[in-house]
C-alpha cells in the first residue's frame, strides 16, 4: 500500500481503498490529546527516520512493553496448540487443518420460522423476516440442558449487501458493495427496504447435531428473528429521558428495532447482548442554521448524516410509511413528540434479548453506554460481587468502556436489570503501563450541569463527548474483548488506525498510520475486576514478518503473520481465537498481500506462540466464534464472502466468490462447523 492509499491523504477519506462499507465518519474533533504523546512520538520519530518501522517497534518494546513486565508468560513450549498451522490462501474456500472436517450451517436466507420459506433470489420482505438474515457477526451457543448436541443458537446480522440481497432485481447493475438502488422518482421500492431491515438484527433458531454428525436449524417454537423493526423497551438511566421522545414512544421508554449488530456478549444470566456499531450513517437530519447543517450533538458526535440520504436511503421508501420515515430525523413536527428529531438517540446501545423466551422484548440497557459499540464481555461473575463488563467504541480515536454493576450477583437472582444500576468508566492507558478507568457520572471528571452534562441519561446519551471531557485515551479502533478464564486478564483487538499521525503515537497505539493493529491486554489491580486501576501492555503487534512483534519480542513467521485483529475469544482451556477483518479495500493488495484472505488464528497466552487455524473463503472477514460446552464443534462466522467483487464485474456477472453453494450461486455468509476427525477438542 503506498502511502497515497492512507485515508487522510483523502479530502473525503470515503473515497480511500482504506475505507470500508459503513465505516463511521471519524467525529472524535476534541482536543482531548492522544496520551503521552510527546515522549512517545519523539522515540517513533527518531527511529522511523533511523531505522523504518521494524526500529522503531524494536524501539518501543525495548524500552516500553518488556520492560513494563508482561502479565502472563511462560518459556515453557505450547501445551495448549496441538494443530498444524494452515497456509494463508486466496482460495474461494474454507481451509482448516489436517485431521479437522468442515461443514456449512445457517447460511443467509435459511429459513427458522414461520411457515419456513425456502430461499430463492425474489424472497419478499416478509420472507425475510423468518430467515436467518444477512452478514453474520457476533453469535453464541446457548445449550439447552448442558447439551453439547442441541442448543439455542443467537447470530447477530450486522448489516446487508443489497446488490446480492436483491439478487435479481439488481442483476447486471453496476453497483458497489453497498450500494442500493433509488428510483428515478427518488423514492425506493418499499418491499426492498422491508426484506434490507429484516436481514438486519438478529437471529435465533435451534440447531442440533443430526445422526450423520452434521448440525442443522430444526424448527422450534423459539425460534425468532428480531429486526430492525422490532419493538423494544429502553431500560437504565436514560429510560424515559426527554432526548429519546419520540412520535413512537412520546415517554421516551421504547423503541422499534436493533440495527449494525456488530459483536456480542453473554451474561452472567445466559442471555444474549446484541451491540449497535455503525448505525449512526443509517440516519439523515436535513436541518439547517443559516444555511449549513445544524445537527444537535447526540447526532455530530456520532456521524449522522447531514443533507444527504442515509447509507440504505430506507426514509425514501415510496409509501411513506412511518417505520421507514423515521430514518430522516430532521425536526419537522411542533416536538419531539411529533417527530423522529430523536430516532437516532434510540441506537447506539447493548441490547438485551432472552434467548429462550421469544414473547420477551428486547431491552436496550443504556448504562453501558452509547456509542459504535463492537460487543462486550464480562468477567466471571461471582456471587456477591459487582458483575463486571468492557465494551469497545469501534471508530478511529474512539475509547475503550468498562461497566461495573452496583449490586452484586446472586446466582438464579440477578438479571438484566443489574446491568441499568452501576458505573461507567472508559480507560486512559498510561506510558508506563499503568491505566485508570475514569469514572463518567454527574460530578465525576468534569462532568457538570455547568459543562453541558445535565444527568446521567444524558451523560449516557453523550457517552462519547463525556469520555472526551474525562480525558481517556484514543485507540486504534477497539473490537472484540475476551477475559483469559484461568488469570481474569482481559485482551482487547486494536484493528487498525491508518489515520494516526506520527504526532500521534501513544504506547497503546505505537504505530503511526497504524494498517496492520495490535493486540492489547491488561490486568486489574489486585486483580478485582471491578479495581478502577491496571497494568497493561501489548501482547502482539500485528504484521508481516518485518513488522510485527509479540510481547516475548518475537517476530510472526509464515504460520501466523495476520493483520487487523478484530473477533477475540478465549475458550475455556484459554486458547485465544483471533480472527482477522483486513477490510475490502486492503485484501489481497499492496502491504496486506502475504496475509491471504482474512483467517483466524489461535494463541497461547502465557507463550505467545501463534498459529493459524482457518482460512476464508475470497472477499470475507471471519467473525464470530464458540464451541459447544465439551469443545468439540466449533461454529465460525464468514461474513461477506463476495464483497471484493467490483462494480463492473458484479455488472457483468463476474462474482469473485460463490462461497459457499459454488457454481455460479450469489455468495452467502453462513456459518462454519469444525469437528475433528477423532472428536477430539477443537485446537488441542
Ligand atoms: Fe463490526 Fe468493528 O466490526
Ligand atoms: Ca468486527
Ligand atoms: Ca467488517
Ligand atoms: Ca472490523
Amino acid at each position: 500500500m503506498s502511502k497515497h492509499d492512507y485515508e487522510h491523504d483523502y479530502a473525503d477519506f470515503t473515497s480511500s481503498p482504506c475505507y470500508e462499507p459503513g465505516d463511521e465518519v471519524p467525529s472524535n474533533t476534541s482536543k482531548n490529546p492522544t496520551f503521552y504523546e510527546v515522549v512517545e512520538a519523539r522515540a517513533s520519530r527518531r527511529t522511523f527516520v533511523a531505522g523504518g518501522l521494524a526500529a522503531a517497534i524494536t524501539s518501543m518494546f525495548g524500552v516500553g512493553v518488556s520492560t513494563r513486565g508482561a502479565l502472563a508468560s511462560s518459556t515453557a513450549p505450547s501445551a495448549l496448540l496441538g494443530f498444524t498451522p494452515v497456509p494463508v490462501s486466496e482460495d474461494d474456500a474454507i481451509h482448516v487443518p489436517e485431521g479437522y472436517d468442515t461443514h456449512i450451517l445457517a447460511r443467509w436466507g435459511d429459513p427458522i420460522s414461520g411457515d419456513m420459506p425456502a430461499f430463492h433470489g425474489t424472497n419478499t420482505g416478509e420472507e425475510q423476516g423468518h430467515q436467518v438474515g444477512q452478514h453474520h457477526d457476533g453469535q453464541h451457543f446457548f445449550a439447552i440442558d448442558g447439551s453439547s448436541e442441541d442448543g439455542i443458537y443467537a447470530l447477530n446480522h450486522e448489516y446487508i449487501e443489497p446488490r446480492f440481497l436483491h439478487a435479481e432485481a439488481y442483476k447486471g447493475m453496476a453497483l458497489s458493495t453497498d450500494e442500493v438502488v433509488v428510483e428515478a422518482d427518488g423514492t425506493r421500492i418499499d418491499d426492498h427496504v422491508l426484506k434490507e431491515m429484516n436481514a438486519h438484527g438478529v437471529a435465533i433458531f435451534r440447531t442440533t447435531k443430526q445422526e450423520d454428525g452434521s448440525w442443522a436449524i430444526v424448527a422450534d417454537p423459539r425460534n425468532r428473528r428480531v429486526t430492525g423493526l422490532t419493538h423494544m423497551e429502553i431500560g437504565g438511566p436514560a429510560r424515559g429521558h426527554a432526548k429519546l421522545v419520540t412520535k413512537y414512544s412520546p415517554d421516551g421508554t421504547a423503541t422499534r428495532g436493533t440495527l449494525n449488530n456488530c459483536a456480542h456478549g453473554v451474561t452472567p444470566w445466559n442471555t444474549y447482548l446484541t451491540c449497535e456499531e455503525n448505525w449512526a450513517g443509517y440516519f439523515t437530519n436535513h436541518d439547517q442554521a443559516d444555511g449549513r447543517p445544524n445537527l444537535p450533538r447526540e447526532h455530530a458526535r456520532y456521524g449522522v448524516r447531514a443533507g444527504r440520504m442515509s447509507r440504505y436511503g430506507w426514509e425514501l421508501a415510496a409509501g411513506g410509511a412511518d417505520q421507514y420515515a423515521r430514518f430522516d430525523a430532521s425536526s419537522k413536527g411542533a416536538s419531539a413528540a411529533e417527530d423522529y428529531r430523536n430516532e437516532p438517540n434510540t441506537f447506539g446501545w447493548v441490547v438485551e434479548i432472552d434467548p429462550f423466551d421469544p414473547a420477551k422484548a428486547p431491552v436496550k440497557r443504556t448504562h453501558l453506554g452509547r456509542f459504535a459499540h463492537e460487543g462486550v464481555v464480562f468477567h466471571p461473575a461471582v456471587a456477591g460481587k459487582p458483575v463486571v463488563c468492557y465494551s469497545g467504541d469501534d471508530a478511529r480515536f474512539e475509547y475503550v468502556y468498562k461497566f461495573v454493576s452496583r449490586d452484586v450477583y446472586e446466582p438464579g437472582v440477578s438479571d438484566g436489570s443489574m446491568l441499568d444500576e452501576g458505573t461507567l468508566y472508559v480507560a486512559k492507558f498510561n506510558e508506563d503501563g499503568t491505566g485508570e478507568w475514569l469514572a463518567l457520572a454527574p460530578g465525576r471528571n468534569g462532568l457538570t450541569a455547568e459543562a453541558g452534562f445535565a444527568d446521567m441519561g444524558d451523560i449516557l446519551i453523550n457517552t462519547r463527548l463525556a469520555a472526551d471531557m474525562a480525558g481517556a485515551t484514543k485507540m486504534d479502533r477497539p473490537e472484540w474483548g475476551a477475559v483469559d478464564p484461568a488469570t481474569g486478564e482481559v485482551y482487547f483487538t486494536l484493528t487498525n488506525n491508518t489515520r494516526r499521525t506520527e504526532a500521534q503515537v501513544d504506547a497503546a497505539n505505537p504505530r503511526a498510520q497504524n494498517q496492520f493493529g495490535q493486540i492489547i491486554r491488561w490486568r486489574e489491580n489486585r486483580d478485582d475486576p471491578a479495581a478502577t486501576t491496571f497494568t497493561w501492555d501489548l501482547f502482539v503487534i500485528a504484521g508481516d514478518v518485518n513488522t510485527s512483534r509479540t510481547f516475548t519480542g518475537h517476530a510472526l513467521n509464515e504460520d501466523n503473520i495476520f493483520a487487523c485483529p478484530d473477533g477475540l475469544w478465549f475458550d475455556a482451556d484459554s486458547r485465544l481465537w483471533i480472527q482477522t477483518d483486513i477490510g475490502e479495500s486492503a485484501q489481497n493488495r499492496g502491504d496486506m498481500t502475504p496475509m491471504g484472505n482474512n483467517a483466524m488464528l489461535a494463541a497461547d497466552p502465557r507463550t505467545a506462540e501463534i498459529r493459524r487455524f482457518l482460512t476464508g473463503p475470497i472477499g470475507q472477514e471471519v467473525t464470530g466464534v464458540i464451541t459447544t460446552p465439551d469443545q468439540r464443534t466449533m461454529f465460525v462466522g464468514i461474513q461477506h464472502p463476495g464483497a471484493t467483487t467490483t462494480p463492473e464485474d458484479h455488472a457483468a456477472g463476474n462474482l469473485v466468490s460463490h462461497w459457499p453453494d459454488g457454481g455460479n450461486a450469489v455468495p452467502r455468509s453462513a456459518l462454519v462447523v469444525v469437528t475433528r476427525r477423532d472428536g477430539g477438542i477443537i485446537g488441542a
